[in-house]
């Protein structure tokens, strides 16, 4: 036999549409005590927020992130893998793609808000450069008919920017 062993393709990224939104609030519902609706993903894209699926090499839809972009910063507002998909490199992945579209726009930073309870999420964000700069008080649902305060997150970017301005 003659066989051609070729490489899976590599993981891919593309916008999300209204089209893809059954299968998105399938994760969404999976990955998530408190989910978004369909009409908060709708919203989104009507209102033009940045938002993007991400395909596993198989081609299966395994998450995706949705951003709201304001003047010089973009703000995270849903960032999510699939949970039988996560802790493969997923989340890093969709968070640097964000952090390279924002620097290409001109952006100075990212910000975004995680449940204080989300350590993982917390672990993850920090790892990628992000810092605790804040809190807001009881900003999620909980359970019985419980708040949760909200731990505000920054990433810097641009900093190879901010020290060229510095050296002028
Ligand atoms: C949080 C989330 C987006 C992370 O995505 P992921 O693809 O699982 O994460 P990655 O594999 O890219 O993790 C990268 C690093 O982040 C940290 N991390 C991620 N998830 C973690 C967890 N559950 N516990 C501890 N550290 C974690 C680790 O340092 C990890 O590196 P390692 O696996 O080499 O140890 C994903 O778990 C998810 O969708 N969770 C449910 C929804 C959610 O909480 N979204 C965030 C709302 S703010």
């Amino acid at each position: 036999m003659n066989a051609v062993l070729r490489p899976l393709p590599a993981p891919r990224q593309r916008p999300m549409v209204a089209a893809d939104l059954d299968a998105v609030l399938a994760i969404e519902v999976a990955a998530y005590p408190f989910p978004w609706s369909r009409g908060n993903f709708i919203d989104s894209l009507a209102a033009g927020y940045h938002a993007e699926l991400r395909f596993d090499s198989d081609g299966t839809l395994v998450g995706y992130f949705v951003a709201l972009p304001g003047f010089e910063e973009t703000h995270l507002l849903n960032l999510t893998v699939a949970p039988p998909r996560q802790r493969r490199g997923h989340g890093r992945a969709m968070l640097e793609r964000l952090a390279g579209w924002a620097q290409a726009r001109g952006d100075r930073a990212l910000w975004l808000e995680v449940r204080q309870s989300n350590l993982g999420a917390r672990s993850l964000y920090q790892r990628q450069g992000f810092a605790e700069v804040g809190c807001r008080r009881g900003y999620y649902p909980a359970a019985r008919q419980q708040r949760e305060d909200a731990v505000v997150m920054r990433r810097e970017l641009n900093a190879e920017a901010d020290r060229g301005d510095a050296l002028d």
